[in-house]
């Protein structure tokens, strides 16, 4: 099966695209395919508007994948929130420092976090599937590794003590992570 990935994020596809390997052909987002705006206030419904304009644009089946950071101490922000949290054009460094920066009197036993991503595939004649993923674990106390992207290097996960997201590689984070989960998910409702 053929689907188009929705995500304009070359690290999500990387990982999607090895998840999928074997099971799903997953073509790239077409680079004319202009931004989606992510204004929907849950994850759900943001996964929906890019699999919606990409399924539009392409006229194929398309699969996105939205995913909040969601910490204990800051009652579940910043969640949908994530990607712009430190502002609208904030890159992951700022994400993070902003991040550390609310936590900086939170002590460890205290910095429980999860990963949550919701995945959608979107079909021509309008049939929606969707998964969810969730990985749980603790924000770090300063950014270790330079694998991955965005919080990668703040986040422990449970299944690895003592090693970042940053610090793994991508098989190693694939086989535990939100995405990976939702991924398998989905694959099983095909
Ligand atoms: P979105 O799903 O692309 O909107 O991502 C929301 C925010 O979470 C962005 O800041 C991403 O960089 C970050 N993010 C999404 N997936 C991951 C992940 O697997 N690891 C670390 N950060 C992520």
């Amino acid at each position: 099966m053929k689907l188009v990935s929705a995500t304009a994020n070359p690290h999500k596809y990387k990982e999607m695209k090895e998840i999928l390997s074997g099971k799903i052909d997953l073509l790239p987002r077409p680079d004319e395919i202009p931004e989606i705006v992510e204004d929907a206030s849950d994850l759900n419904g943001n996964a929906l508007l890019k699999a919606q304009g990409i399924m539009k644009a392409t006229g194929l089946p398309a699969i996105a994948d939205d995913t909040g950071l969601e910490v204990e101490a800051l009652n579940g922000a910043p969640g949908v929130h994530s990607a712009r949290y430190a502002g609208p054009d904030a890159n992951g460094g700022e994400n993070i420092e902003k991040l550390l920066n609310e936590l900086a009197s939170v002590p460890m036993n205290e910095r429980g976090a999860r990963f949550r991503t919701i995945i959608v595939i979107l079909f021509p004649d309008r049939s929606i599937i969707t998964a969810e993923g969730i990985v749980s674990g603790k924000i770090a106390l300063t950014p270790k590794g330079k694998l991955g992207f965005g919080y990668d290097s703040v986040f422990l996960p449970e299944e690895v003590p003592g090693k970042t997201f940053g610090e793994l590689t991508n098989s190693e984070k694939n086989r535990i992570s939100h995405r990976g989960k939702a991924l398998q998910g989905i694959i099983g409702k095909l």
